[in-house]
């Protein structure tokens, strides 16, 4: 299931943390990939320790917990500390899986990768290329979401971003570990949810079949939640 969720970030905070992580200093995109991603990486990262990313994860960390959209999607057990990159003009991480696990050098955490996230944080009117593409069972489909918005996708995708032909594209990507790890189940729950949410809108949430399939949201999710 691919769910973009819009306004994560207003676009006032997206460009003031694009500001802000732009001025720190970068490293080779390489630092955190696996041994076959690394041949097809061609961007820089903000390295995990700067003291620039421990403040723009913490923006970033706050605002998705604070959004009913994400929660609703994503159902997160475990959030890796959000990192940054950016892809000048000829960068592009090609045709790559991400790893299963990740493991987080700072905290010592470990995480089974059910869900990848990016955030963009450049509008697109300002480069060109840096498309996210995802293939799934409809094929190949192209992303490129206002900054501020987000793209949740499963981890087993393989995907790339085409080169960056001008401009400069700058992003959050991050993994989660869902409480539910099977993607059909999770996408199940989730339009159970959105459901849910739009009959109690029109109906109140004490309506008696608001109340019943509020229920069964809740009991399916205790069933398929692994804590
Ligand atoms: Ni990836």
């Amino acid at each position: 299931m691919l769910v973009a969720i819009p306004d994560v970030l207003s676009p006032d905070a997206a460009a003031r943390l694009r500001e802000q992580i732009a001025a720190a200093d970068w490293i080779d995109g390489n630092a955190t990939s696996g041994a076959g991603a690394a041949s097809v990486k061609r961007n820089r990262q903000l390295p995990e320790n700067a003291e620039a990313t421990a403040n723009a994860q913490g923006q970033v960390t706050a605002a998705l917990m604070d959004n009913a959209a994400f929660l609703s999607a994503a159902l997160p057990h475990s959030v890796f500390p959000p990192l940054f990159n950016r892809y000048g003009p000829g960068e592009e991480f090609g045709l790559h899986v991400d790893n299963a696990i990740r493991f987080h050098s700072g905290s010592g955490a470990r995480i089974r990768t059910d869900l990848s996230c990016t955030l963009f944080l450049t509008d697109p009117g300002d480069y060109e290329g840096g498309e996210l593409e995802i293939e799934g069972s409809f094929g190949m489909v192209r992303h490129k979401l206002p900054a501020g918005h987000a793209l949740l996708y499963p981890s087993t995708s393989l995907h790339r971003v085409t080169p960056v032909t001008s401009g400069e594209r700058i992003s959050c990507f991050f993994w989660l570990q869902s409480l539910v790890a099977d993607n059909a189940a999770r996408e199940m729950l989730y339009d159970l949810d959105q459901s849910v949410q739009a009959l109690s809108a029109e109906r109140g949430k004490t309506d008696a079949q608001v109340l019943r399939l509020t229920a069964l949201y809740h009991n399916l999710v205790r069933r398929w939640a692994q804590s």
